[in-house]
């Protein structure tokens, strides 16, 4: 494509590869849009419906050399007075031409209206030369094509091994969806028990005075290490709320500061991970840890009351 030599073709093979791409990859993206993949697939649209547009490109030079060999120059276009053809050329009236001793006019011995340029014949360095060019366009077209299939394959396969056998964390599938007064003990399906440490019981509060706040789900049901969703009742946000030491409860925000995808909590890797761009966010705080995220999740404060329950604070 860079090169411009054989730019359809390249182009073609652009597109199937961002298409691969886009559904092997960037296809869980949320929102979708922000899996850029689909966004190249449509990008590539102009490139295989126009190529190169015979500008500053190999097919550019390699069609300029054909007009030069043929001379298929630019078509000079000179005005000839009609009064001029007629004497040259006849004058067709009752089937004979005025012009011509009366002979039938004959408008292919015309040099107005007949002419057509005759290729030259090519010399023999030339002629090698259009051969050792034919060839290479020829093979480089070809390189071009294998090289854009190969990789297509390539990227797609390795993309679905990738997934397959390396089992890459899914945030959202270590986070137990939780629900104000829900029994303990119940999790999401697809949580996978062997990734997490079952939930101990929580140390009632020592509190003599219970807490006021909106109940957002047991805090049993959050394993030790892990964490749970929840809705922000104040904001109506998506939100996190993880135990990371025993009976110590954080929360957060889950909406990104980025761009609005919802994070989720990674047990593997111990951080909270933005699925859209990879923002990374520590556990603890909230704090980002990898951009492009302009800032920290923001905290939403929690504590437990005498049953159990996990309440927002205030
Ligand atoms: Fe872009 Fe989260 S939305 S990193």
């Amino acid at each position: 494509t860079l090169l411009g030599l054989w730019a359809r073709v390249a182009a073609v093979g652009g597109m199937a590869l961002s298409c691969m791409l886009f559904l092997t990859v960037s296809f869980h993206s949320s929102p979708y849009y922000t899996g850029a993949d689909i966004v190249f697939v449509f990008a590539w649209i102009p490139l295989v419906l126009a190529g190169s547009g015979g500008v500053l490109s190999l097919d550019a030079v390699i069609a300029g050399r054909v007009a030069d060999e043929y001379d298929l120059g630019p078509v000079t276009v000179v005005p000839v007075r009609f009064s001029v053809v007629q004497e040259v050329c006849g004058n067709f009236d009752h089937d004979t031409c005025a012009a011509r001793d009366g002979r039938p006019c004959d408008v292919r011995r015309c040099p107005f209206l007949s002419a057509q340029p005759r290729p030259r014949r090519k010399t023999a360095a030339e002629r090698g030369l259009s051969a050792i060019d034919r060839r290479t366009v020829v093979l480089g077209g070809a390189a071009v094509a294998a090289a854009a299939v190969v990789g297509g394959v390539v990227a797609g396969a390795a993309a679905g091994l990738g997934r397959v056998i390396g089992a890459a964390p899914n945030p959202r599938n270590q986070t137990v969806a939780m629900s104000p007064g829900r029994s303990s003990g119940t999790t999401t399906p697809g949580t996978s028990p062997s990734t997490t440490t079952p939930a101990a019981p929580v140390a009632p509060s020592t509190s003599t005075t219970e807490p006021a706040g909106a109940r957002i789900g047991l805090a049993s049901d959050i394993p030790l290490g892990g964490a749970g969703s929840f809705t922000d009742p104040k904001s109506g946000d998506p939100a996190l709320v993880l135990q990371l030491q025993r009976g110590q409860f954080v929360a957060f925000d889950a909406v990104c500061p980025h761009a609005g995808c919802t994070v989720g909590y990674s047990a593997a890797d111990h951080l909270i991970v933005c699925p859209c761009h990879g923002s990374e966010f520590d556990p603890s705080t909230g704090a980002v840890l990898r951009s492009p995220a302009p800032h920290g999740l923001t905290p939403i404060p929690v504590v437990v009351d005498a049953s159990g329950e996990l309440l927002v604070d205030g």
